[in-house]
C-alpha cells in the first residue's frame, strides 16, 4: 500500500538539527522539568532533531543517583508525555545521556561539580563544550545562579564552544526588579547568550502571525487605522490557580499573563514588517511598536484598565471554589485573577485604534484569540435588508481549535436582498493533518540552534513592565470589592461596561 502524502506538507523542509551540546537544568526535579522540558527534549531526540552527541545534566536539592534521576524522568514521560509514542529503545538511548547532581543553588560546591561533570560528559558524549543552562527554578534564584555560573568560569567558554542561558518567567516583578535582573545577567553574560522564555512565542499559531501578515499581500494594505476599528485580544482560561496560589498571590493576571504573553501577541499584530527574519530584525520591529504605546496617566488608570477576582461558581459542569478559598491564598486577597486593558499607539499605523486586551482565570472556557474588527462600510447601501450591517471581523484563534476565520456578509438565497453573516474558515488540524509541536520543543531547539527570534529581548521585557507600571502602582494602593465575578462567567460586569462605553462589544465566545 502506498502511504498517502498530505499535499500541504509535501516539500516542507523539516528543519535543521541542533549542534552537540549539554543542557544543564537547574530545578531538575520541579514541575516544569517534568511536565514540559523532559518530554520536549525526548520528543526532539525521537525526531532526530537533536544529535546523539547530546546530554542532560539535572541539578536540584534532592539527593539522587544518575540512575534514580533517569527513573524519575521516565515516570515524568509517562505522566506528561505522549506515552503511546514512547519507544523503549529510543528512551534507553536517550536516558544514557541523562546525569544528575544534588546541591543547594546558594552554595558554590554544586557549580564546581557541574564544571567537572561537564568535562566528563564532554568526553563521554562528545558534546564539544557547548552548554545551555536552563533556569527552571523559583525566580529568586535567577540572578544568583547566573552569578555562580560566572564565578565557576562557566559563562564564557573558550574556543569555539558556546554557552547560553535560558531564563524562565517571571522575569522580574515590576520595572525596577526586571531592570535589576537584566543588569545582573548583563554583568556576566552577553545579550546574545541570554534567552528569556515566553512560551507563547513557541506556539505554532503565534509564529503563524508573521507568516499570515508578511507572506500574504492582501492583508497588509488593510492593516492600519484606515480600515481597522479596533483589535480585541482575549486570553480566557477555565482553570484556576492549580495549586500555585502562593505564587499567584504575588503576581495576579496583569503580571502573570498580560505583561508577557499578551504583549507578545500585541507586538506581533502591531509591528511593521521586519527587514528580514533575522532574530534582531524581528525583535527590533516588535520593540519599536511597543515603544509607541501611549503611556497610561497615573490619575486615569480607571480609563485604561479594570480588574476582577473570581468567586465560587460552576466551570464546565464542575462546582469550584472562589479564588480566596484556594490553598495558599489570603482569605482577604486583593490579587486580580482577571484584567482588561486598553492600549493605544501613538504612531501612524494605529492612530486612535484601541487594542482591548482581556485575560482571566476561571472563565467559561479556554480560548485565546485575536479579533481584528474592521470599520463599517463608508456608505450603507443595504438599508432595506432585514439583518443589521455588521463589520468584518478577522479572528485568529491561538488555542484551542487553532485557525483563522474571516466573517463577511453574504446574500441569503431567495428573491429578497437579505444578508447573513458567514465565515470563511481555515483550521490548522484539518488542513495540515498534523499535531503542532509543543511550544517547548520549538523553543529548546531554537536555543540549541542559536536562534533567539522567539525569545524576549532585554528591552522588550522592560517595555512590557513600563507599560503596566502605572496600573500596578494604582492597584497596589486602591482597594477593590472582590470577588466581583462568578467562576464560569465571562468576567465582571465592569469588563463589559469598559468597552460598551466606547460603543464596542466583546465578541461572544
Ligand atoms: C503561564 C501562567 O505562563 O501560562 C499560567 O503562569 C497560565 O498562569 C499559563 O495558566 C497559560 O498557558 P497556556 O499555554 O495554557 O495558555
Amino acid at each position: 500500500m502506498t502511504a498517502t502524502v498530505n499535499p500541504l506538507r509535501a516539500g516542507i523542509r523539516l528543519g535543521p538539527t541542533a549542534e552537540p551540546c549539554v543542557i544543564v537544568i537547574f530545578g531538575a526535579t520541579g514541575d516544569l522539568t517534568r511536565r514540559k522540558l523532559l518530554p520536549a527534549l525526548y520528543r526532539l531526540a525521537q525526531q532526530h532533531l537533536i544529535p546523539a552527541e547530546f546530554a542532560v545534566l539535572g541539578v536540584a536539592r534532592q539527593q539522587m543517583s544518575d540512575h534514580e534521576y533517569r527513573a524519575k524522568m521516565r515516570e515524568a514521560l509517562t505522566e506528561f508525555g505522549d506515552e503511546d509514542t514512547v519507544d523503549e529503545a529510543a528512551w534507553t538511548s536517550f536516558a544514557g545521556g541523562i546525569f544528575y547532581i544534588a546541591g543547594e543553588f546558594t552554595d558554590t560546591e554544586p557549580y564546581t561539580s557541574v564544571r567537572s561533570r561537564l568535562k566528563e560528559i564532554d568526553e563521554q558524549r562528545k558534546t564539544q563544550g557547548n552548554r545551555i543552562f536552563y533556569l527552571a527554578t523559583a525566580p529568586e534564584f535567577f540572578g544568583l545562579i547566573a552569578n555562580q555560573l560566572a564565578q565557576a568560569n562557566l559563562a564564557r567558554p573558550e574556543g569555539r564552544a558556546w554557552a547560553r542561558i535560558i531564563v524562565e518567567k517571571p522575569f522580574g516583578h515590576d520595572l525596577e526588579s526586571a531592570r535589576a535582573l537584566n543588569a545582573q545577567f548583563a554583568a556576566v553574560f552577553e545579550e546574545h547568550q541570554i534567552y528569556r522564555i515566553d512560551h507563547y512565542l513557541g506556539k505554532e499559531t503565534v509564529q503563524n502571525l508573521l507568516v499570515f501578515r508578511f507572506a500574504n499581500s492582501i492583508f497588509e494594505p488593510l492593516w492600519n487605522y484606515q480600515y481597522i476599528d479596533h483589535v480585541q485580544i482575549t486570553n480566557a482560561e477555565a482553570i484556576g490557580v492549580e495549586g500555585r496560589g502562593a505564587y499567584y498571590e504575588g503576581a495576579g493576571a496583569l503580571r502573570d499573563m498580560m505583561q508577557n504573553h499578551v504583549f507578545q501577541l500585541v507586538s506581533l499584530i502591531a509591528m511593521d514588517p521586519p527587514v528580514s527574519l533575522k532574530s534582531d530584525d524581528v525583535r527590533e520591529e516588535k520593540v519599536r511598536a511597543l515603544k509607541t504605546v501611549r503611556p497610561i496617566p497615573p490619575d486615569l488608570v480607571g480609563e485604561y484598565a479594570v480588574r476582577g477576582q473570581y468567586g465560587p461558581g460552576q466551570v464546565l459542569g464542575q462546582t469550584v471554589d472562589g479564588y480566596r478559598e484556594e490553598p495558599g491564598v489570603d482569605t482577604q486577597s486583593s490579587t486580580e485573577t482577571f484584567a482588561v486593558l486598553k492600549i493605544k499607539f501613538d504612531n501612524w499605523r494605529w492612530a486612535n485604534v484601541p487594542f482591548y486586551l482581556r485575560s482571566g482565570k476561571r472563565l467559561q472556557k479556554r480560548v485565546t484569540e485575536i479579533a481584528i474588527h474592521f470599520k463599517e462600510v463608508p456608505h450603507r447601501l443595504f438599508t432595506d435588508s432585514d439583518a443589521p450591517l455588521e463589520p468584518n471581523v478577522l479572528v485568529i484563534r491561538i488555542q484551542p481549535n487553532e485557525g483563522i476565520t474571516l466573517r463577511f456578509g453574504a446574500k441569503l438565497p431567495g428573491q429578497a436582498m437579505r444578508i447573513r453573516w458567514v465565515n470563511m474558515d481555515f483550521r490548522y488540524g484539518s488542513s495540515f493533518g498534523v499535531k503542532p509541536p509543543e511550544a517547548y520543543e520549538r523553543l529548546l531547539l531554537d536555543c540549541m540552534l542559536g536562534d533567539s527570534t522567539l525569545y524576549a529581548r532585554r528591552d522588550m521585557v522592560e517595555l512590557g513592565w513600563e507599560i503596566v507600571a502605572p496600573i500596578l502602582d494604582a492597584w497596589k494602593t486602591t482597594a477593590f470589592d472582590f470577588p466581583n465575578y462568578e467562576a464560569g462567567s465571562w468576567g465582571p460586569p465592569i469588563a463589559f461596561e469598559f468597552v460598551e462605553r466606547e460603543g464596542r462589544h466583546w465578541r461572544k465566545l
